[in-house]
């Protein structure tokens, strides 16, 4: 799997103190085990991919040969390891979303964005992936854009988030029937 160089690499002063605090909960001798942490931390402050100037960053503040860090971010798909858009739609492909109507979420992204799996437009406002299981079956079918989960999703409600997100506006979060959680779909509001 290729890993894209980009500049020199550093941790901002503010991400610094984070770091500090990431070594600090391993006792000496450990501090290799921060490797997912520190990463997070980097792809974070990165705008969302992990570069190999990162990767070897992150090797010499743990003390380890690079290819131990190369190791785990070519293993862990939640790792980006080329730029992102600004927005990364991660549609959820497993049996539960998929009976509820994934495979048209995404046949949506692709036929509205002009993109394939794991790219990114033009403008670098949108990459799509599709993943694994997010933990959030009872809402099927859910997507994760970025940090946030939208829930109980239709060609039509996700359509309009993707316009929403290209213009700028505000989205809702979470269901987007309105149901509170994961209640019955029949249940009464109060
Ligand atoms: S199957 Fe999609 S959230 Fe579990």
């Amino acid at each position: 799997m290729m890993i894209t160089t980009n500049k020199k690499f550093v941790f901002s002063k503010e991400n610094l103190k984070e770091v500090e605090n990431i070594l600090s909960k391993y006792p000496e001798g450990r501090k290799k085990s921060a490797v997912l942490p520190l990463l997070h931390l980097a792809q974070r402050q990165n705008d969302g991919w992990v570069s190999k100037e990162i990767v070897d960053h992150v090797a010499e503040i743990i003390d380890v040969a690079p290819i131990r860090v190369y190791e785990v971010v070519t293993f862990y798909t939640m790792f980006n390891l080329k730029p992102i858009g600004k927005f990364h739609i991660q549609v959820c492909g497993t049996t539960p979303c998929m009976l509820r109507g994934s495979e048209n979420l995404l046949k949506l992204c692709k036929e509205k964005l002009g993109i394939d799996l794991h790219e990114t437009t033009k403008d670098m406002m949108f990459t799509v992936s599709e993943v694994e299981c997010l933990g959030g079956c009872a809402n099927a079918p859910v997507i994760q854009i970025n940090d946030d989960y939208f829930e109980d999703l239709t060609v039509k409600n996700f359509e309009k988030i993707l316009d929403d997100l290209k213009a700028g506006k505000k989205v809702t979060i979470g269901s987007q029937t309105g149901r509170n959680s994961s209640e019955p779909a029949t249940a009464k509001k109060k």
